[in-house]
């Protein structure tokens, strides 16, 4: 019998998403080969690069070549190249669409604390040690898709929806995952102002009656905001709507020392959508110095989520700890304990010839 066989999309994108993807493939053939499994590559355009070469950010060939793979790996979109097209054409218009048509809409945000890189972040050690957290963020609805939208003149607006079975699906998502956690689902809304948060809140309250032994609490979105960083270890799994949770995983990974470290996983319908929380960083592209290790650590989760490859997927992310115990670092986190500055490219190849000697 032949190895197993997955087939993976592979949307570099913008900006550092070349870089950063380039890296994660080294490490996945490192580990590829390590368990004997065979990884198959498609590439397909998404973003800024897709409307220069095609005319449009999300080309149908994407959403089908995504469609009919065992997963996508993704890096990033967006550019100020293309700031100044209409909304439509926009890189950002393209990954939402990609989203939407491939139905996933659950994004899982975990942010873990490295102990090597505590010091790398801006808040006391005290605070973050131990921190270990997911963010459920709602990905295909509310505001950044609800309609009526658009600009009319000196008027501009958009639409917060969401509907109970919108609600209910995310949510079960959040509770399942809790029960393999801590059993602590926190609901992130602000329903002392909006409707479709007193849905939300609502519909939540329902869910949990499914999960007796999981303990629900509410927090208005501003309180979390200010509770991420007062106390994060209060929190086991969040569960919010797109737009609140789009902002709240950006303020997660300062606690993790860089947002370089957060990877993600869409999960939804079928196909699943493994990248990186941040954006194309044009700031640094072309330079060789972005942090690849959050879509390295994107191709972990797909490793566990899309194929079930549990010691794979442990191996990336041993590997990952071992590089950073040994000093390897990326400037965006090379403020303290670095005994080596390193390239995307150097410490790509750091992590991979670390998983080549995993034991797991
Ligand atoms: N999923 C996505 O593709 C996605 C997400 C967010 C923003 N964007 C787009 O990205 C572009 C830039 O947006 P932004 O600047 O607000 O956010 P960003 O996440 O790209 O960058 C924010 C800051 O973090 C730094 N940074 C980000 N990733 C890094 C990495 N891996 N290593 C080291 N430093 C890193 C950047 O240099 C920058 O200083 C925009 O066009 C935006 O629309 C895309």
């Amino acid at each position: 019998m032949g190895n197993k066989q997955y087939k993976i999309t592979v949307i570099r994108g913008d900006g550092i998403g070349p870089e950063i993807v380039d890296e994660a493939i080294k490490v996945l053939d490192a580990v590829s080969h390590l368990k004997g499994f065979e990884l198959k590559y498609t590439d397909a355009l998404l973003g800024g690069i897709a409307y220069d070469i095609t005319g449009v950010p999300l080309p149908i060939d994407t959403i089908t070549s995504a469609k009919n793979s065992d997963a996508v790996l993704f890096g990033a979109i967006g550019g100020y190249q293309w700031d100044n097209l209409p909304r439509e054409l926009r890189p950002e218009t393209g990954l939402l669409g990609l989203r939407k048509a491939m139905g996933v809409y659950a994004n899982i945000r975990p942010v873990r604390v490295y102990n090597e890189l505590i010091r790398a972040s801006t808040l006391k050690e005290d605070t973050i040690r131990g921190v270990d957290l997911v963010v459920v963020r709602e990905l295909i609805g509310g505001i950044y898709f609800g309609e009526p939208k658009g600009r009319d003149g000196d008027r501009a607006f958009n639409t917060m929806v969401y509907s109970v079975p919108e609600i209910e699906r995310i949510a079960h998502v959040a509770f399942k995952m809790a029960m393999k956690r801590h059993k602590k689902v926190c609901s992130v809304d602000k329903a002392n102002v909006l409707d479709s948060s007193q849905l939300w809140r609502d519909t939540v309250i329902r869910v949990s009656k499914s999960y007796p032994e999981v303990a629900l609490t509410h927090m208005y979105v501003d309180n979390a905001a200010m509770q991420l960083i007062r106390d994060p270890k209060q929190f086991d799994v969040i569960v919010t709507c797109n737009i609140f949770g789009d902002i709240l995983s950006d303020e997660a990974s300062m606690l993790s020392g860089s947002i370089g470290m957060l990877p993600s996983a869409s999960i939804g319908d079928k196909v699943g959508l493994y990248e990186p929380i941040h954006g194309s960083a044009p700031d640094i592209a072309g330079k060789g110095i972005a942090n690849p290790l959050a879509t390295i650590l994107s191709a972990s989760m797909m490793l566990k989520y899309a194929f079930n490859e549990i010691e794979a997927s442990e191996c990336i992310e041993w590997a990952i700890a071992q590089a950073l115990k040994d000093g390897y670092r990326t400037k965006d986190m090379s403020q303290y304990d670095a005994k080596e500055i390193c390239s995307t490219s150097v410490i790509g190849s750091v992590v991979a010839n670390y998983v080549g000697k995993c034991k797991k």
